[in-house]
């Protein structure tokens, strides 16, 4: 589907489907909605009327125009109450409005920008929240069938974006290109996500990596197992032990080589396929472990589109990625090892790998005298038991930092959640034999995991994001198909934005 942007009047627009908006309440239309309202002699007013339509987040309402205008079908989408009217409730509509055009079959759509008009946001946020609602709702993995199956649609071949005032039009633009470019990198790391473990090994998701630095120009590359060990990575290394999947530590760069920009570094779990190892993990939903490599999805993708907007920062994502299999050759509880930064670690459960991963990876990123470091990871089950599919847990040992990140979160829409960095955390990963264990067992489990992250971290701000309940959604929602949902990018291209300002 091509997203144009035209100066008009929705009234009068030439297209299968004009969509306009009603906030929930309002019993007459005003602004775009009034107009069509009264070129239809009223009959959106009557539907309101009569209680059939109420403007609720999301709902929709299909009016058949009988030559009144151009358009033969006009979509009424609900933008929920005015008082709480943001950039989540835009794309919402957004979406909404683009999946039940793409149900009524319709091939050139056209549109106004939701929540632009006066009083409303800004109009480039309006309409970068437009396009970003339009194309993650529009999102469909292809899959591997080999048929599609038979109840897709085709999506709608245009989407004309429509504004009345020549003066806003610029502004519009850049929110649409801004859309554009995000709502690429999130549908990027859902379809890393989506896709099954045995066609995302460490190796293709370096490709992947490698194709998308070619595209956008960002600096690439990749270390193997024997440049790992090499660089005493031996924490990394023991989970990547047993896998006959050579493990890949994917470095990208926007800006690479530019002093005079801060360096933010990005890192983020890349565990292919989580077996849990020796310490096995119950066979039930174990097939959701193909998205234990959600974190690494997001960097990866969020690289993409800092280079993509140019974005004056100079950022670094790190994404260090491994399967984690048992076998004669794999580590064992009580086994130790030594990482990067030569501290050692005793293995509880090899199934605590991602830990492990971060540990030589946030060890890897001092050497950028970073401004901050961020690693995003599906690190702890105890992260789904306490939010939910609701937001991300976020660790923190520099408030300046935390402020950005969760000013990030607000303006992105990926929510974050702040739990305590408690010295108690530390007292209970301590080893008889080692400088730290990776597991405290089953009592604050979360703690514990962001603790001995933080071990690992040395002469820089430091914050995790715990995305465990992110990486794959159960539940349909507007912007959100079922599946991989692209959790982290927004919020990293929130926070790269604001850095960079
Ligand atoms: N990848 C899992 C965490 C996870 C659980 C992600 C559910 C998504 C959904 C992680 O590697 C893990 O196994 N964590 C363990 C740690 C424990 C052994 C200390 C956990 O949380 O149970
Ligand atoms: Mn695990
Ligand atoms: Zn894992």
């Amino acid at each position: 589907m091509k997203i144009a942007l035209e100066q008009g009047n929705i009234v009068q627009a030439d297209a299968d489907l004009i969509i306009v908006n009603l906030f929930q309440g309002v019993t007459m239309p005003g602004g775009a909605t009034g107009a069509v309202d009264r070129a239809l002699a009223g009959a959106i007013s009557d539907v309101i009327a009569a209680g059939d339509f109420t403007g609720k987040s999301g709902e929709t309402l299909v009016l058949y125009t009988r030559g009144a205008i151009p358009a033969p079908r006009v979509l009424v989408v609900g933008l929920g109450e005015a008082g709480k009217f943001d950039g989540r409730a835009a794309r919402t509509a957004a979406a909404a409005a683009a999946r039940k055009a793409r149900e009524l079959g319709v091939k050139r759509v056209a549109t106004i920008v939701h929540g632009a008009g006066i009083g409303g946001m800004e109009p480039a946020t309006a309409a970068a929240a437009l396009v970003e609602g339009t194309r993650l709702g529009l999102y469909r993995y292809a899959g591997h069938r080999s048929q599609p199956p038979k109840d897709w649609k085709p999506d709608p071949e245009m989407l004309i974006v429509v504004e009345r005032n020549a003066a806003q039009l610029a502004a519009l633009a850049d929110g649409v290109a801004r859309g554009e470019a995000v709502a690429q990198g999130v549908n990027l790391a859902r379809d890393l996500v989506n896709t099954p473990a045995n066609r995302m090994t460490p190796t293709v998701l370096a490709e992947r990596a490698a194709a998308l630095a070619q595209e956008t120009g960002l600096r690439f590359q990749a270390l193997g197992r024997a440049e790992c060990k090499a660089l005493g990575m031996g924490i990394f290394m023991a989970v990547a032990e047993e896998s006959e999947q050579e493990p890949q530590f994917i470095i990208l760069e926007h800006n690479a080589g530019r002093d005079d920009l801060p360096t933010i570094v990005l890192a983020g779990k890349g565990v292919t396929f989580d077996s849990g190892g020796i310490s096995l993990k119950p066979g039930e939903e174990m097939w959701k472990m193909k998205g234990d490599m959600a974190g690494a999805a997001a960097v990866i993708a969020a690289l993409g589109v800092a280079a993509r907007l140019q974005l004056p920062v100079h950022v670094v994502g790190l994404a260090p990625c491994a399967e984690n299999l048992p076998g004669g050759r794999a580590q064992k509880p009580g086994d130790v090892f030594t990482g990067m930064m030569g501290k050692t670690m005793e293995v509880i459960s090899t199934d605590a790998e991602g830990r492990m991963l971060l540990a030589d990876a946030l060890a890897y990123a001092a050497r950028f005298k970073p401004a901050a470091v961020v690693d995003i990871a599906t690190l702890t089950g105890a992260q789904a038991i306490a939010l939910g599919p609701h937001a991300a847990a976020f660790f923190a040992n520099d408030e300046a930092l935390a402020a950005k990140l969760q000013a990030a979160a607000e303006a992105s829409g990926d929510r974050l959640w702040r739990l305590p960095l408690y010295e108690e955390y530390a007292e209970a990963i301590k080893s008889q034999v080692a400088d730290v264990k990776n597991s405290a067992g089953r009592y604050a489990g979360i703690g514990a995991s962001a603790k001995f992250i933080e071990h690992f971290t040395e002469g820089y701000p430091w914050a995790h994001v715990d995305m465990a309940s992110l990486a794959l959604a159960e539940e349909d929602k507007p912007v959100q198909p079922k599946g991989a949902t692209g959790y982290g990018v927004r919020l990293f291209v929130s926070l790269l934005e604001a850095w960079g300002r």
